[in-house]
């Protein structure tokens, strides 16, 4: 039987958190033997914030980079750049005229973002769902991994898809989510009932995936907790899980194991093992980037071939809603 297809798209945004990576892509390297799966840097997607251009050029090819160094394998997988395939920008236009506007405007991440960012409330950023319906659909995606706060752009992208099949025939596969049950929610180290992220004005409260093993250590050490020096998972002590899943995720380790180590320890010796472990776990990736990065050539040559390969999946969806929308063929 042939396998089913995996779609999911992450935006060039500097390097990745931790959150991004326990959360998202370690789960995307995981779905690659049982899956084909596609993965994209959204770099049309981030245009709906403003860029200096070089900084997303770098940030592009770091992204890129990136995914490969977590382990997605271009051999496998297909890995490319979103403009580097230009059908996602021809079918987002399409299905922009199958979209309503009203659809779009009770899009949560359309009303937060348009009201955090009164100063650019570009049209792109009411459409980027469409754009993202788009990405999905092409690949004729069985199922997209994704967090909760894209769950609502999921969903419209099959009432997208149910909406046209229902007028044209069977054209695009309708997606399902793929929330897998293991992956940990990284919270914010500072505040964590928060979720970790990047654009937190305390860098303390997050962890890149690059960042040295001093800086994680440090920043693990600083971590908000308790005061009841209990390693144990309950609610209301948010800062301890928080410490626990993060290296639940990194060991393998259940939480009850994690309880029954650090049974009459004090936090000092539990963030001291759970800052070496992170650190530990994220150093093979940190070695490979660092490799990667000095050989652009070989970089250059997996997303050429990656897109090369996305176009010709995504060329084939294209050339069949053209035929059955009407356009004239050249
Ligand atoms: N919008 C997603 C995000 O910001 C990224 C994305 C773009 C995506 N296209 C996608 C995710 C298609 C899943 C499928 O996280």
């Amino acid at each position: 039987m042939d396998k089913k297809i995996i779609f999911s798209a992450i935006q060039p945004t500097g390097t990745f958190t931790l959150g991004n990576y326990l959360g998202a892509l370690q789960n995307w390297v995981s779905l690659q033997d049982e899956y084909n799966c596609c993965y994209s840097i959204a770099n049309m997607h981030a245009l709906t914030v403003r860029q200096q251009a070089k900084d997303l050029r770098a940030n592009t090819l770091n992204a890129y980079a990136l995914l490969l160094a977590v382990g997605v394998d271009p051999q496998k997988s297909i890995a490319f750049i979103q403009s580097h395939v230009k059908c996602h920008a021809e079918l987002n236009w399409v299905l922009s005229c199958y979209t309503q506007f009203g659809e779009l405007s009770r899009m949560t991440q359309f009303k937060d973002k348009s009201a955090r960012h009164p100063e650019n409330v570009n049209a792109g950023l009411f459409t980027y769902p469409v754009l993202m319906a788009g990405d999905i659909l092409l690949y004729q995606a069985d199922f997209v991994p994704v967090g909760i706060d894209q769950k609502q752009h999921l969903e419209l992208a099959r009432n997208i898809a149910q909406r046209f099949n229902g007028i044209y025939g069977d054209v695009f596969t309708v997606p399902d989510g793929y929330y897998p049950k293991l992956t940990a929610k990284v919270m914010s180290l500072q505040d964590p009932t928060k979720k970790m992220s990047k654009s937190d004005d305390n860098p303390k409260s997050y962890i890149t995936i690059l960042d040295p093993p001093e800086t994680i250590v440090k920043k693990i050490k600083s971590a908000v907790t308790d005061s009841e020096a209990l390693v144990a998972y309950r609610e209301g002590k948010d800062g301890v899980n928080n410490l626990m899943s993060i290296y639940s995720a990194v060991t393998g380790r259940t939480l009850e194991q994690i309880t029954e180590e650090f049974a009459g320890h004090g936090y000092g010796d539990f963030k001291q093992k759970v800052g070496d472990a992170l650190a530990e776990s994220l150093r093979p990736i940190r070695e490979r980037y660092a490799q990667l990065m000095k050989d652009r050539a070989y970089l250059e040559e997996c997303y050429r071939d990656g897109a090369r390969k996305a176009e010709g999946v995504s060329q084939r969806t294209l050339d069949k809603v053209y035929k059955k929308i009407g356009f004239l063929a050249r």
